[in-house]
């Protein structure tokens, strides 16, 4: 084990020199040692681009300045700043452990990495970022971007998300991993990742591990890393009824463990294919949502789609105008039109909504 780690010594040298000179990446909370921020950027990263998540954290960190403003914030105010961003348990997470920092802690940033981990939705890689960044205590981080790094340098075959290829990664992530600077480290073998060693066109001409590269050097780059299994995308239809009583608009809050949990939306009759409108309409009237002949179609739109990562979402939006005014619908919540705009939606009824 000791002489592997030695061997490797030349990664940790050649990064941290490509840091130190040619690294120019910037980011707010780059450099950053306040846990509480860290760790709030980090959950926002968590299955975002930085791109997109600069402006959420920017929102975040004016609106909430520390643990305890967030930690006292309404719910709802906060699933409506994070609208937009998806995978929406990170925030009710962010809320849960917010308020345990807050309360149970009196505000003190959890400081080992094993009270860090058990925080409400920090896994191995977070507790790791957050250790690293703000104590400087030495945990790799093997993210999406390690990996790309690591199975290219050192031409690792086994697949990224088998249990041999994620030990082999996470023991390799750890020895390679500078013990004096593990913050600066880990931070410079992602921003490497994000800039030179790329999922497409990556810049290997300028790279620093061009000559060690194993993929490089047989001519391989695009093979690594591997993936096992290809995922599979799950296709569904939503049609929404926008319906319409005098100036309200029924929507309703999704609960359980579907996608968009916690977000609002309006009635939905969810069909395995695509339909006509009067087949959906039946369908509608069948499951009690309308009641036959005691509502106008008004219009109805063109298909929308939204691709999240492992599903396909396409579907319509019908406007309905009811007659009379309906039976009492346990979860539908009657809204003024212009009040819409103060709930949390998904990006599919954003979409929508915006060029109505
Ligand atoms: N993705 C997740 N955390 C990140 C960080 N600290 N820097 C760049 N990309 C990241």
């Amino acid at each position: 084990m000791a002489r592997f780690r030695k061997d490797n010594l030349w990664f940790q040298k050649l990064l941290l020199k490509w840091n130190k000179e040619k690294n120019k990446r910037k980011m707010p909370w780059k450099g950053e040692k306040d846990p509480y921020k860290i760790w709030l950027s980090e959950i926002i990263l968590q299955q975002t681009r930085v791109s997109q998540g600069l402006e959420y954290y920017n929102k975040f960190i004016a609106a909430f300045p520390d643990v305890h403003q967030l930690a006292r914030s309404k719910d709802e105010k906060i699933f409506k700043m994070w609208e937009g961003l998806g995978y929406y348990n990170r925030c009710k997470n962010l809320l849960v452990a917010a308020r345990y920092i807050s309360k149970d802690l009196d505000g003190k940033f959890p400081q080992t990495f094993e009270e860090i981990r058990s925080l409400k939705g920090v896994g191995m890689y977070t507790a790791s970022a957050i250790a690293s960044f703000a104590f400087d205590q030495p945990y790799a981080v093997v993210d999406g971007n390690v990996i790309r790094v690591l199975s290219r340098v050192f031409g690792i075959k086994e697949p990224l998300n088998s249990t041999t290829g994620k030990k082999k990664f996470t023991r390799l992530s750890q020895e390679l991993l500078s013990k004096k600077q593990p913050g600066i480290y880990n931070q410079a073998i992602m921003d490497f990742g994000a800039v030179i060693c790329k999922p497409a066109a990556p810049l290997c001409s300028v790279c620093p591990f061009n000559k060690k590269c194993f993929a490089l050097q047989h001519d391989q780059v695009s093979r690594f890393p591997v993936n096992e299994k290809k995922i599979s995308i799950r296709h569904r239809r939503f049609n929404y009824f926008i319906i319409e009583y005098k100036e309200k608009i029924a929507i309703r809050q999704r609960k359980g463990k579907d996608i968009w949990q916690y977000l609002f939306e309006f009635p939905l009759v969810e069909t395995a294919k695509q339909m006509d409108i009067k087949k959906i309409i039946l369908l509608a009237e069948k499951n009690k949502m309308l009641k036959k002949g005691m509502y106008h179609l008004i219009s109805f739109s063109p298909l929308y789609k939204q691709r999240l990562s492992h599903q396909l979402i396409e579907g319509r939006f019908i406007r309905i105008r009811l007659k009379k005014k309906p039976g009492e619908k346990k979860d539908w919540l009657w809204t003024d039109a212009g009040k819409l705009k103060d709930y949390a939606f998904p990006v599919f009824i954003n979409q929508y909504l915006k060029k109505e």
